[in-house]
C-alpha cells in the first residue's frame, strides 16, 4: 500500500511539473484599427536616453507587441515579418521582466518561462533600460539559419514593427545593441550557437 501511495505521489509531481514548464497563453493580439501606418510612420521615434517612460506595459498590449515582431497572420499561413526561404522565423524573442524572464513561442502565441528572477541588471548596462516595464531580446538561432545576414535583416523588420505597435498603443522603445551578451547567455539559458543581437525596453 506504501508503494503504491509513493508511487502515485511520484506520477502527481511529475505531471504537476511539467505543468508549470508549459507555456502560459497571452491574450489575443490586436490585429486591427489603430492610428494609420502613415501617421505612424511620419512620428515614429526612439524613447530618448534621459526620460524613458517607467509606465507599466499590459499583458494585451505586450501580446500585440511580441505579435507585431514575429507572429503567425493571414490565417496561420506567413508572419508579420518577411522570412527567407520559407523558413520559421530564426531570431527568438525573450521577454525580461520585475517578475522573471520568458521566451515568446510564436507557434502558442504565449510565454514560456525560464527563471523567476529579475534579471535585468543581467542584461544590461544602461540605468533607463533596466528602469523600463519591460526588456525585448532579440537571439539569432544560428543553428536554425546559418547566414548572419539573414539574422540581420529579420532583426531589423521585427523592430521596426515594435517601433510602430508600440507607437499606436502609446508606448515607447528604443533600439540598442548595446548589452550584457553574457549574462543574457547565462540567465536566459542560451544554447552555444545563439547570438544576442539587440534589445528594445518598453515603457508607457
Ligand atoms: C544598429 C543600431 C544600434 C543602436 N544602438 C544603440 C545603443 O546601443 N544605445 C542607444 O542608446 N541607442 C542606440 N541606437 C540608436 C537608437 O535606437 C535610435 O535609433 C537613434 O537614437 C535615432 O533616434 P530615432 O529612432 O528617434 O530617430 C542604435 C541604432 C541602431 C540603428
Amino acid at each position: 500500500m506504501r508503494k503504491f501511495y509513493c508511487l502515485f505521489l511520484a506520477v502527481f509531481l511529475a505531471v504537476a511539473g511539467a505543468e508549470a514548464l508549459l507555456p502560459e497563453p497571452l491574450p489575443q493580439p490586436r490585429t486591427s484599427g489603430g492610428e494609420g501606418i502613415f501617421t505612424l510612420l511620419e512620428k515614429r521615434a526612439s524613447g530618448t536616453r534621459d526620460a524613458f517612460p517607467t509606465g507599466a506595459v499590459s499583458d494585451q498590449e505586450l501580446a500585440t507587441i511580441l505579435w507585431a515582431a514575429t507572429g503567425r497572420n493571414r490565417n496561420g499561413s506567413g508572419w508579420t515579418v518577411p522570412v527567407g526561404m520559407g523558413r520559421p522565423p530564426h531570431v527568438k524573442v525573450y521577454v525580461v521582466k520585475n517578475d522573471g524572464a520568458f521566451i515568446y513561442d510564436w507557434q502558442k502565441h504565449a510565454l514560456g518561462e525560464l527563471t523567476k528572477k529579475n534579471i535585468k541588471a543581467e542584461v544590461t548596462q544602461d540605468d533607463f533600460v533596466k528602469n523600463s516595464a519591460v526588456i525585448l531580446v532579440f537571439v539569432a538561432d544560428t543553428a536554425a539559419n546559418k547566414r548572419a545576414e539573414m539574422d540581420n535583416i529579420l532583426v531589423g523588420a521585427m523592430s521596426q514593427n515594435v517601433y510602430l505597435a508600440a507607437d499606436a498603443l502609446g508606448i515607447k522603445t528604443r533600439y540598442l545593441m548595446t548589452l550584457k551578451a553574457d549574462g543574457i547567455r547565462r540567465e536566459l539559458k542560451l544554447n552555444k550557437t545563439d547570438v544576442p543581437l539587440c534589445i528594445m525596453p518598453l515603457g508607457k
